[in-house]
């Protein structure tokens, strides 16, 4: 007999199979049971006729508790009524562990707090494997995408001994003695690998100790980190209109069934097509105070500002040239107007917000170590990224994509403390 996978079921109507998972949910009634059967791939009614099969196995059933692991042998059939459009006929039960009683997370409603003291159990469900899915899907999108595109995947470490975005939101640690610090971005780094390989990038988690507690934010949080020589501000949002409609694209096509289980308005996704619409953050700022914002020319935006704007539109927007003084101390000046920064964040549409941060940094090694000085760092920490500058320095360009701010808009949840396995959050870091 077969030992399948649930997600293969149409490929087995009519045969006899094998599955092995456990066991989600039961009903019965009178001379027949359904249990619900997962096996991570899917979900799949499992049906026992009274009539079929032996009166102790119809009877064991009952003393099955949730999410025992089980496997089961049985005839594959159609079934229009159930989601995945098959059944499975049962002709047999095998117990492998039986599972304590009182499932803690039954499928009663919880509330978000308590679902997430209980994380580890929480992933079971259809809709967390549905979200989690989703999330493999963009991150292997991503790494297609830029692979195809002659992008190099080259890591950046996560202990350093310098900060990239600003000394608020370091984790520090010691090293040995010495200060170090959880990567806030691989940027840095990246610029290295650029001169080095032309175009790459860096994929990996990213750190920030953030006072926030905010739909938007985690402490620790993914982010892929594409750096190229010779491009500037434009060409680097190109690549990232490409990017995020090749994603969503890929997210359409290959994980309706997971968008659907969301209730995801899909129509939604499908408008998302290059090009973006470029707004200048001067433009922002006066569409902000025609809102009835308070926000001035040379504030950063806060969060609800961010909410307004990207309500707006229907695309994500790119805000672009910022004012300096807002910005990370590696942001190239304009050249036409040195108080603008030559940078752009995306802004995710229906409300989503900032999920791409990105510009042109400062290629001439004067303004670069002048820019050092005047946000304090200390200056023996960036000799090395000096150097860049020092040797063969050129114009290049770079962002960050955030994975679960990106994650929390194309599934459209309201919160991104669902779109990472274990999510980090201000004071909370069990399990
Ligand atoms: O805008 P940020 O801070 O940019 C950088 O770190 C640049 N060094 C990236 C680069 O140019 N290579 O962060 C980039 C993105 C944000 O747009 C957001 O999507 C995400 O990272 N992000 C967070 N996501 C979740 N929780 C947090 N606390 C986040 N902080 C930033
Ligand atoms: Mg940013």
């Amino acid at each position: 007999m077969e030992i399948i996978r649930i997600s293969d079921i149409k490929n087995y109507e009519g045969k006899e199979v094998e599955i092995k998972g456990w066991l989600y949910n039961k009903r019965s009634s009178g001379s027949i049971k359904f249990l619900i059967i997962r096996d991570g791939t899917g979900f799949i009614q499992a049906t026992l006729l009274k009539s079929e099969i032996k009166e102790e196995l119809f009877n064991k059933i009952d003393t099955i508790n949730y999410e025992s692991s089980i496997k089961i042998t049985g005839l594959v059939r159609e079934e229009k009524r159930a989601s995945s459009g098959y059944e499975i006929l049962i002709k047999n039960v095998e117990i492998i562990s039986m599972a304590e009683e009182n499932y803690p997370i039954s499928l009663k409603e919880h509330g978000v707090g308590f679902l997430m003291d209980y994380r580890h159990l929480w992933l079971r469900s259809p809709r967390q494997n549905a979200i989690l899915r989703i999330r493999a899907e963009i991150i292997k999108s991503i790494r297609n995408f830029l692979d195809q595109n002659g992008f190099i995947l080259i890591d950046s470490p996560i202990l350093t001994p310098a900060a990239c975005e600003g000394t608020t939101t370091l984790f520090e640690t010691d090293y040995f003695g010495e200060k170090a610090y959880l990567t806030q971005s691989g940027q840095l780094y990246n610029e290295a690998s650029a001169m080095a390989f032309g175009k790459v990038y860096c994929f990996g988690p990213t750190f920030r100790a953030e006072k926030s507690k905010t739909r938007r934010h985690l402490m620790e949080f993914w982010m892929v980190e594409p750096e190229a020589a010779y491009v500037d501000l434009e060409e680097n949002n190109k690549i990232q209109e490409n990017i995020v409609t090749y994603v969503v694209k890929q997210v359409l096509e290959n994980k309706k069934m997971e968008l659907d289980l969301l209730e995801r308005d899909s129509s939604k996704l499908e408008i998302i097509k290059v090009p973006f619409p470029r707004i200048s953050y001067d433009e922002a700022i006066e569409i902000l105070k025609k809102d009835g914002s308070k926000i001035e020319w040379g504030d950063d935006f806060g969060g609800e500002d961010e909410t307004i704007l990207s309500q707006k539109y229907e695309k994500p927007i790119f805000i672009h040239r910022y004012p300096i003084k807002c910005k990370a101390f590696y942001m190239k000046p304009d050249p036409q107007r040195p108080e603008v920064a030559l940078c752009a964040d995306l802004l995710a549409p229906e409300g989503y917000g900032e999920i791409i941060g990105g510009g042109q940094r400062i290629e001439d090694y004067n303004l670069l170590a002048n820019q050092i000085k005047e946000h304090n760092l200390p200056r023996e920490n960036y000799e090395w990224y000096l150097d860049l500058r020092r040797y063969g320095s050129v114009p290049h360009s770079g962002f960050g994509l955030g994975i679960e701010r990106t994650i929390a808009w194309i599934c459209g949840l309201d919160h991104v403390r669902e779109t990472i396995p274990f999510p980090r959050m201000l004071n909370k870091i069990y399990p």
